[in-house]
């Protein structure tokens, strides 16, 4: 069976999918670009609250991959000097950007408890998990 789904209830279940079956993938969350400002907005997540709801471009992981387009893989958080710290469990983190008609639009964002856990084989399977999540936006 089945029944219809917002897209913000789809992408709960993206997030919920991801961290329930990836040991080391501890938060999983959308940002999107907030209308015509230069800020992201929190979308759907899966893990402890945060109160970064609003980042701006350029601060931060997140926001440094909504200026430069390209994946930021950070193997150990407590190495950037750039960087926003949401809970004090996190060792690491990865930022995938969403591209819908070759503009990023927004981006996956998910922190590990694991440090440097994350392998080119996420980034390649989450750059797919983003190419769909694209064709539901
Ligand atoms: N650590 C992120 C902020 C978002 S939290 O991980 C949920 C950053 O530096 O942009």
């Amino acid at each position: 069976s089945n029944t219809t789904s917002t897209r913000d209830e789809k992408l709960l279940q993206i997030c919920q999918l991801l961290d329930n079956n990836i040991s080391y993938y501890n938060w999983v969350g959308f940002y999107f670009k907030n209308g015509d400002k230069n800020e992201l907005k929190l979308g759907p997540y899966v893990g402890a609250p945060t109160d970064h709801t609003i980042i701006p471009f350029g601060k931060g992981i997140c926001g440094q991959v909504a200026v430069s387009n390209q994946n930021f893989v950070v193997p150990d958080v407590a190495a950037q000097d750039n960087y926003i710290a949401c809970s004090i469990t996190v060792k690491a983190e990865i930022v995938i950007p969403i591209f819908v008609n070759g503009e990023n639009i927004g981006q996956i964002d998910i922190d590990s408890n694991t440090p440097d856990p994350f392998t080119e084989a996420d980034e390649r399977f989450l750059e797919f998990v983003c190419s769909k999540v694209s064709e539901i936006l």
